[in-house]
């Protein structure tokens, strides 16, 4: 194994087992998905005081948070809160809105290359702290410039979205909704503590937002649930086939952060991507192989903020509790990520104190680039040589070599593609690059 770049010495011990043994250790533990880091102690030692510094960004998009569902689903992993009364929405809001315009303030010169925000369930807020939230996004556009490519996101659901809210979200110029369907088994969706109400109120929604011309919609599926079978996945992919959205989102179940809920073996799970992808490539829509999203409209899939924090390694703000933050040296989280209550985080002017920010050296960012990639099946050999300053391809020689020979990965025109065979370990063929920590 090259050590040319810093590798954390801590890597040694791997260095008894050879690439293949590694991998096979590392299929069936769970903790090897799109996550990074695999466990909130690997960075204490990067831990620092403070904001995270954004100086040297030219480009970044922005993300808020709405941490509040009327409703919790067990499985979900997000930071979230059954949805507080008037009084506390607003009073998130007065937070969300005053760190925004601060930072705005302090970073006038920066383009912003996307705008999304997510949950929670954004639309689960009352219509007047609604028509504050996405009212933000004008407030972003108006003080910076935004990049050509600037596609406006928002996440809701089914029932707690209306024809008001659409509208507002149209007028506010958000132009993609992204819908969570997950799974339409009764049963699975009742011990889920889910409800995302009939299929004829699915599609009353989809039509309201044809008629306020929202450009894209975007439905998320689950797989790799214990209990859930090829049935539940071909009746889910129905509805969805019928609602016919621009966007189709598939999410493999992640259980890092959650204690009971069950998840399937790596190859029933592998075998239910592949099922999924195939059924949607045959309703129309372009899914690269090891890619989680689909499009029918030529391209992948996503917001740009997505995009540009997958494809280009783009750098982040996050607003509201728990928020993620990324710029090119380090990452933060708003305070609220590890269980500090709704109630406390409120009592603060602002979400950015009491989080927690690390100062991260180019191995670290690199292994949270390429979980990341997890998702779109691929990564750029330019972007790896970016974050770590030094060429990948002869940082990782050994790495390389090993997984081209053995076709995990394919390389072309300088991406690295996940081959069929290396989409059911993927998270452990990513994590070859990463520092050790065990
Ligand atoms: C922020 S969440 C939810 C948005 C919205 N509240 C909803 O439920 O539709 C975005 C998506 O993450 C996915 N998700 C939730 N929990 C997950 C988990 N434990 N593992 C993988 N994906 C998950 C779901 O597909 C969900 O639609
Ligand atoms: S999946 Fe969506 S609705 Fe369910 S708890 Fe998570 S954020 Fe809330």
């Amino acid at each position: 194994m090259n050590i040319g770049v810093q590798i954390s010495t801590t890597i040694i011990p791997f260095m008894t087992m050879n690439l293949e043994q590694i991998i096979q250790k590392r299929r069936t533990d769970v903790r090897y998905n799109t996550s990074y880091p695999l466990s909130s102690q690997d960075w204490m030692r990067y831990r620092v005081d403070g904001t995270l510094p954004f100086e040297n960004e030219r480009e970044m998009s922005l993300y808020i948070h709405v941490p509040f569902c009327r409703s919790l689903c067990k499985f979900c992993e997000y930071v979230k809160y059954l949805l507080a009364d008037k009084t506390v929405q607003h009073r998130y809001l007065d937070i969300v809105e005053t760190d925004m315009i601060r930072f705005m303030e302090d970073h006038p010169c920066v383009t912003f290359t996307g705008f999304d925000i997510g949950g929670g369930t954004p639309t689960s807020l009352c219509h007047s702290a609604f028509q504050r939230l996405v009212s933000l996004l004008n407030i972003a556009k108006e003080k910076n410039q935004i990049s050509s490519d600037f596609l406006p996101s928002i996440e809701a659901t089914f029932l707690t979205i209306d024809e008001e809210k659409i509208h507002m979200i149209h007028e506010a110029g958000f132009r993609r909704i992204s819908f969570g369907l997950q799974n339409v088994n009764s049963t699975f969706l009742q011990n889920n503590h889910r409800n995302d109400g009939t299929f004829a109120r699915q599609q009353e929604v989809f039509k309201l937002c044809h008629k306020y011309g929202i450009e894209i919609l975007n439905l998320d599926l689950m797989y790799g649930f214990v209990d859930q079978r090829k049935d539940d996945l071909l009746a889910t992919l129905s509805v969805a086939q019928l609602l016919d959205p621009e966007h189709l989102t598939v999410y493999e179940l992640r259980t890092n952060m959650l204690h009971d809920i069950d998840i399937k073996g790596s190859s029933a799970r592998n075998a239910q991507y592949h099922l999924l992808r195939r059924y949607i490539k045959e309703a129309g829509y372009d899914m690269r192989l090891g890619a989680n999203t689909a499009s029918r409209i030529s391209d992948d899939g996503v917001s740009s903020y997505l995009h540009h924090r997958m494809t280009g390694n783009g750098s982040y703000k996050g607003f509201g509790i728990a928020a993620q933050s990324k710029s090119r040296i380090g990452l933060s989280y708003n305070i609220g990520k590890n269980c500090k209550s709704l109630k406390k985080c409120l009592e603060q002017d602002t979400f950015e104190q009491g989080g927690d920010t690390y100062l991260l050296p180019p191995h670290e960012m690199l292994a949270k680039y390429l979980a990341i990639c997890g998702y779109c099946g691929r990564f750029r050999l330019s972007k790896m040589n970016e974050i770590l300053g030094v060429d990948a391809m002869t940082a990782f020689h050994d790495e390389f070599d090993f997984l081209t020979k053995h076709k995990y990965l394919r390389i072309n025109n300088g991406i690295a593609y996940l081959t069929r065979k290396e989409f059911s370990c993927y998270g452990a063929i990513l994590s070859l690059f990463y520092p050790a920590h065990e």
